[in-house]
């Protein structure tokens, strides 16, 4: 990146958001406008709306909304960088060659070639299983009742014992500093480059992209270990990637299920669970854990079903929250893992399953309680105080007492005698010095900002409304006193489009951001109507308020930052008239 603007602008201009949404999206015209069902939130009756005028979309359902980008960030999950590509390709528009360093450059086409040798080996591996050598594998493979499609769908292969590989892609005329690079093969001393996978069952590693980026292999028979890893290579990094994300970031469910195994994934979808992903033979990232929130708001944790499950899942948990997922806990008993227990008990009772996960926090509380003996009563004791403390992770009053009142019914205790533990420990936590104090400062510091940044936000979106707002505005506020981003940034574009042209084009101010977030945060600017909910005199006040809410913010800031007596001399008039502000709705004034 970053392409300039104006070819940005042009891709957008060249590709109608109403083609582009209807081709994904039953558009019906209603009006000026096109409805349809929203892609991104279940709903039976269309509130989902594209503007061909604006070149935008909003849901009145979910607030989803953007322009051209957006929708295509959201939907096909493509970066910004992604969605421009796709759409100058779609419009046959080519795109100028991004100026690179010499240093980038190089390890771009490092990271190419090692994912494209990669591809061989699959290619090879996959060559293999179908053949006579590969018929261990296949047999292997067959047994554990995968279809010919799943094993085509995942790419599954075979390493042989004879490997083969290292001759294979030499005799393509791969250098050795390059083979040397992907993981593959091991150096000895004294037998020199060998293939490190031989005698397994191949599974590659995918990223999202569906570009091969490592391999798993499980040996046949009972060598050890059972199953081996590529090592982390300049493609391959297990802290951020997912096995089966290439295929289950498409399922588009509301929630995504993660557990411990390659065949445990591959057994999910073989039986309609499209939705499956596994870590890596690692402990579950954080890294991972923003990459699933790109997809899913809810993860159904599915670990084996012996202590070492349940000791990754109590570990997975805090990391998913952290990241803003709600998670679940599936339980599988008697059965060890997905894998055995779709084969026992096919895809419904699977599915039975999946509904009734256990809610992660009484998962947790299940698991705590199974390290006290219950029937001692000093024991229970201490078990209940252990769940008070765990219940102020609650930091909501309603969400606290709701459960409060769930764990109460469940273990048979007085609402009120837990609720008055769990405060306790609550006030223990007050009293505690400073932590807390900071954090309050903290929390009185962000509301102030969050508020000061409704106003700008609403400020704008009255602006986008009706332009007539805009000169009177301007003789109170300028650039300076949008000090926040993004607002900052749509302001100056919002000012200057009015200077240029007197009009706005809201699809044109979003192309300047990158994030689906501030995309979405921005295109919300241009969808609310505010004038509908006010009558005329309110809507006056409304907007003395908010001016002078952010020039009063303003020049507070930059009195406490200034330094020139002249300056403060000029702020303090300033502030003075500011006293005086109105600003009339009727015309002319
Ligand atoms: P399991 O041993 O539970 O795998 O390891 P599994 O799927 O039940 O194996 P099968 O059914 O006998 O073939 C779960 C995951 O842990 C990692 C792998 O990612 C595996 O899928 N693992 C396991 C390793 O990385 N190395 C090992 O030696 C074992
Ligand atoms: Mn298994």
């Amino acid at each position: 990146m970053f392409y300039p603007e104006e070819i940005i602008e042009e891709v957008r201009q060249r590709n109608d958001i109403v083609d582009i949404i209807g081709s994904y999206v039953k558009l019906k015209k209603t009006g000026s406008n096109y409805m349809g069902l929203c892609p991104f939130h279940n709903e039976k009756s269309p509130s989902f709306s594209v503007s061909g005028q604006k070149q935008m979309y909003h849901c009145f359902g979910c607030g989803v909304g953007g322009n051209v980008f957006t929708f295509l960030m959201e939907y096909e999950n493509f970066t910004f960088v992604e969605a421009i590509k796709y759409l100058a390709d779609r419009c046959g528009m080519q795109l100028p060659e991004v100026a690179q360093s010499e240093e980038n450059r190089k390890q771009a086409d490092l990271r190419n070639q090692i994912l494209e040798i990669n591809k061989e080996a699959a290619k090879f591996y996959v060559y293999q299983l179908h053949n006579e050598i590969g018929s261990i594998g296949l047999q292997y493979l067959k047994g554990r009742a995968l279809t010919e499609e799943t094993i085509r769908k995942f790419g599954l292969g075979f390493a042989s014992k004879n490997g083969g590989l290292y001759a294979y892609l030499k005799q393509k005329g791969y250098q050795d500093q390059i083979l040397r690079e992907t993981g593959l093969f091991t150096l000895d001393e004294s037998k020199g480059v060998r293939d490190k996978f031989w005698n397994r069952v191949m599974y590659p590693i995918m990223d999202k992209n569906s570009k091969v980026i490592g391999f798993g292999g499980r040996v046949m028979g009972d060598g050890k270990p059972k199953y081996l890893n590529s090592p982390e290579t300049k493609v391959f990094d297990k802290s951020r990637n997912l096995y089966g994300l290439q295929v289950a970031r498409t399922a588009r469910t509301q929630s995504i299920i993660l557990c411990e195994g390659y065949m445990d994934v591959i057994a999910m979808h073989q039986a309609g669970f499209t939705n499956a992903v596994a870590s890596l033979g690692t402990a579950f990232t954080g890294l991972q854990a923003n990459l699933l929130k790109r997809y899913a708001e809810e993860i159904l944790l599915l670990y084996d079903s012996d202590s070492a499950g349940v000791k990754a899942a109590l570990r997975a948990i805090p990391i998913l929250k952290e990241a803003g997922l709600r998670a679940k806990v599936v339980q599988l008993k008697p059965y060890k893992d997905p894998d055995e227990f779709i084969k026992a008990l096919g895809p419904e009772a699977f599915q039975e399953r999946l509904d009734h996960a256990l809610n992660s926090f009484y998962f947790e509380i299940q698991v705590l309680e199974q390290s006290y003996n219950m029937q001692d009563p000093e024991e229970k004791t201490k078990f209940y105080n252990e769940m008070a403390k765990k219940l102020l992770q609650f930091s909501e009053e309603i969400e606290r007492n709701n459960y409060i009142e769930a764990m109460a019914q469940q273990y048979r205790i007085s609402y009120e005698d837990l609720k008055k533990l769990v405060h306790r420990y609550g006030a223990q936590m007050v009293v505690a010095p400073d932590y807390n104090n900071r954090e309050q400062k903290h929390a009185i510091k962000q509301k102030e900002e969050d508020s000061i940044k409704a106003s700008q936000k609403i400020l704008l979106t009255w602006l986008l409304e009706d332009v007539s707002l805009f000169d009177k505005v301007r003789k109170v506020l300028n650039l300076e006193d949008f000090r926040e981003e993004p607002f900052h940034t749509v302001a100056a574009m919002v000012f200057q489009q009015y200077d240029a042209e007197g009009r706005v084009e809201p699809a044109k101010i979003i192309n300047h951001f990158q994030s689906k977030e501030e995309q979405s945060l921005v295109a919300s600017m241009f969808n609310k109507s505010l004038g509908q909910e006010y009558s005329r005199m309110e809507m006056e006040r409304a907007l003395n308020e908010t001016v002078y809410r952010i020039k009063k913010e303003s020049l507070d800031y930059k009195m406490s930052h200034c330094v020139d007596m002249q300056e403060i001399q000029s702020l303090i008039k300033e502030q003075a008239e500011l006293q005086k502000l109105h600003i009339s709705l009727s015309n002319g004034a």
